[in-house]
This record gives structure tokens, sequence and C-alpha cells, in this order.
């Protein structure tokens, strides 16, 4: 279906989803995480999609936050629920996605730009790019799952001083903190963010969805993370990807999975 704020290829299995408002540096208003929620939730269910790249339209930034300008007249009751909404259609909806998501971040991720890409699977960055948790220089903290999702990435410590100081690091810091996974000049971002995506969809979907839900599993409240690797350890017997899987290893064949 045709979209107003983004863009979407599929190019061999990988969607590639390109947030589109670059005269705003991609900012997220409510339509575009509407639009995000339900392009999502297409992708989860089409069988011909196995790896979704997520980026920015332009040269010059990812996503440079929530769009303040939509904001900026909120009452407590709506920043309550822009908060709320957000992160069940946008946020937690990419992070529990059950096929792998890799955010190609392509010049400034800032606030809900930031949040967007670490509720990714997996962060590649171009040179250019700058990252940063801003909100406090607005008057307003993260709300988009950024006080929680920055802190598992690079410890208690950085986060704070990310979150507190409102400043931004660049690709080679986001490196080091363990931000990004990798760095990558400009020019070279979307055909690593593609090889990655292809590598990755080599493996099993049921696989795959398995090793999401387990990782995702330590970092919920409560959760027995290791109990539950036990149980979608246990799951992925049952699939015929299993089955194929093993019989193309000791056959010495290539794999062929159906995602089943
Ligand atoms: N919300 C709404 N509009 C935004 C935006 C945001 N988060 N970030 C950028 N824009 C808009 C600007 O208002 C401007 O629109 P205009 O031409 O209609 O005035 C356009 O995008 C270009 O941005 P501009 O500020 O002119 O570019 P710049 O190169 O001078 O600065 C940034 C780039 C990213 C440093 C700057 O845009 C910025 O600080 N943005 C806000 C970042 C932020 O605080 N994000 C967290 C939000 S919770």
């Amino acid at each position: 279906m045709p979209y107003t704020n983004l863009l979407i290829t599929d190019a061999d299995g990988i969607r590639t989803i390109t947030i589109n408002r670059p005269d705003q540096l991609n900012a997220l208003n409510r339509d575009t995480i509407g639009e995000l929620d339900k392009a999502l939730s297409e992708a989860d269910v089409d069988r011909s999609v196995r790896v979704l790249i997520i980026t920015g339209s332009g040269p010059k930034a990812f996503v440079a936050g929530a769009d303040i300008k939509e904001f900026a007249h909120f009452s407590v009751e709506e920043g309550r629920a822009l908060s709320a909404d957000g992160q069940k259609k946008l946020f937690d909806h990419v992070e529990y996605m059950s096929k792998p998501v890799i955010a190609a971040v392509n010049g400034f991720a800032l606030g809900g730009g930031l949040e967007l890409a670490m509720s990714c699977h997996v962060r590649i960055a171009s040179d250019n790019a700058r990252m940063g948790l801003p909100e406090v220089s607005l008057g307003v903290i993260p709300g988009y799952g950024g006080t929680q999702r920055l802190a598992r990435l690079v410890g208690k410590g950085k986060a704070m001083e990310m979150i507190l100081s409102a400043g931004m690091v660049d690709a080679n810091d986001a490196l080091q903190w363990g931000l990004v996974n990798r760095v990558v000049p400009q020019d070279q971002l979307l055909s690593t963010a593609l090889e990655l995506a292809s590598r990755i969809m080599k493996n099993s979907p049921t696989a795959l969805a398995a090793a999401i839900r387990a990782v995702n599993a330590g970092y919920e409240p409560g959760a027995n993370g290791m109990q539950r690797e036990v149980e979608e350890f246990g799951k992925c017997f049952g699939t015929a990807d299993f089955k194929e899987g093993t019989s193309a290893f000791m056959e010495k064949r290539k794999t062929n999975f159906t995602g089943v």
C-alpha cells in the first residue's frame, strides 16, 4: 500500500523501510509512527520478507527525533499517551518483530531517532552519524524507551552522562561504547546493511524468530531469560527448519529453509 511518509523497497527477501521526511530531518510525527506500525505489521506477516532495514531519507539524518512541533502544546495526559502509544506502535513493535531488523543510521539519530535505532536488533552507522538523547534540553525526558534501552546497551554510567548532558556522540565513540555494531563510510552504509541482511537471511527464519524472543526475554521485567531459552531451544526441535538444517549438514549440502 502507498505511504505518505515512508518509502518501501524490496530486494531478494530484504525489505528496506525509509522514513521519508527529509525536509524535517525525518522527525517522527504521529502519522509517520502510524505508518511505521502498519509497515511493520505487513512485513511481519509477509512470508517473502526475511529481514528488514530501517533508514532515513537524505544524507543528513536518520531521524532527528520525535516531532517537537507536534507535541509542543501537549498536556500532561497527551504527553503520557504520546509515550505509551509510540512505545507500543513503533519501538516495542520493532524490538519484538519476528524478523531481524537492522538500523542503517545515516546521520543524526537524536531523541526518538536514537530510540528507534536502539529498538532495532542491529545498528550500523555511517561515519557522519551523530547520536544523542537531547530531551532534557527541551524540558522533557526520553519517552520512547531511551532511558531503558540506552542503559542496556552502553551501561548506566554512560547512559546517565548522555541523557543528563543532552550531548551527542559521534560514530566512533558510539562504536567504542557499544551503541552501534559497526561504522562505515556513508556511501557504503546501505550496501553494508544489505550484505549483513543477506548473511542473516541464509539462516532459519523460525530459529531467527526464536533467538530474538529468547534474547529479548532476558530484558523483560520478571522474566527468566534462561528458562525462556530452554523453551525456545526445545521448540526448535519440532520445526521443519531444524530437520532441514541438520539434514543439510549431514548430507553436506546447502540448506533450503521454508520457515516452518
Ligand atoms: N522535530 C520537528 N522538526 C524538526 C526536528 C524535530 N525533532 N528536527 C529537525 N526539525 C526540522 C527543523 O525545524 C527544520 O524545519 P524548518 O526548516 O521547517 O524550520 C528542519 O527540520 C531542518 O532542521 P534544522 O534545525 O534547520 O537543521 P540543522 O542542520 O540546523 O540542525 C539538528 C540539525 C538535528 C541539530 C537540529 O534540527 C535539532 O536540534 N533538531 C532537534 C533534535 C532534538 O532535540 N530531538 C529530540 C526531540 S524529543
